[in-house]
């Protein structure tokens, strides 16, 4: 398996120069733009929301936009962001009240939908909603801030959920987010991810085209 997607998270972008920096990592070799949206309630930090979404098409962007909700409650933003060009849709389901349901409005929304799992959220969410999804995101921080450090534990996690996709037999992406850096991402995929979120590894870097080219060298290792 060597499709793997790289994912900036946009959280540790310079937000005063946001197109600027989402065109300059998609030209660095970036797949997806990872969209971190914090609501102070569900998390403690507040961030960007559908109309920053939307000035990002607006501006041109085409790459797709993989939405990270952190936000209680979770439906009345779906329908927003896939209006303001959401490609994904991620939630936790500790979030919603009525998980399929949610997970149902994002793909009737024209998204593809994903359940995001805090370090210590149980995968007993997964039971029921296999055939719904097309991510799970693991979160290897726990949610609010970039610059943490990887959680270790989340490499057993990625394991279970890996057998879990493949005995499925369906295609769904395997997200990993928080504290992803070119020194431990092969570690990662490994473990089984296919898809990285790097906020701090990239954005902190001045070159973030050697940055992608490093973690896609890991990679191939
Ligand atoms: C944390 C966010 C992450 C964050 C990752 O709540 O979901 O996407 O930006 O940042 P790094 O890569 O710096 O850990
Ligand atoms: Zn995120």
């Amino acid at each position: 398996m060597a499709d793997y997607l790289i994912a900036p998270s946009i959280l540790s972008a310079d937000f005063a120069r946001l197109g600027e920096e989402v065109d300059a990592v998609l030209q660095a070799g970036a797949d997806v733009v990872h969209f971190d949206v914090m609501d102070n309630h569900f998390v403690p930090n507040l961030t960007i929301g559908p109309m920053v979404c939307k000035a990002l098409r607006d501006y041109g962007i085409k790459a797709p936009i993989d939405v990270h909700l952190m936000v209680q409650p979770v439906d009345r933003m779906i329908d927003d962001f896939a209006a303001a060009g959401a490609s994904i849709i991620t939630f936790h389901p500790e979030a919603s009240t009525h998980i399929d349901r949610s997970l149902q409005q994002i793909k009737a929304a024209g998204c593809q939908a994903g359940l995001v799992f805090n370090p210590a959220t149980p995968l007993h969410y997964l039971d029921y909603v296999m055939d719904k999804l097309d991510v799970i995101l693991l979160m290897s921080v726990n949610p609010g801030f970039g610059g943490q450090s990887f959680i270790p534990s989340t490499l057993a996690k990625l394991k279970q959920v890996r057998q879990r996709i493949d005995a499925s037999g369906r295609d769904i992406r395997l997200e990993i987010d928080g504290g992803v850096k070119v020194d431990n991402i092969a570690e990662i995929a490994a473990a089984g991810a296919d898809m990285f979120v790097a906020g701090s590894a990239i954005f902190n870097q001045p070159d973030y085209a050697a940055v992608i080219a490093a973690m896609r060298n890991e990679l191939a290792k």
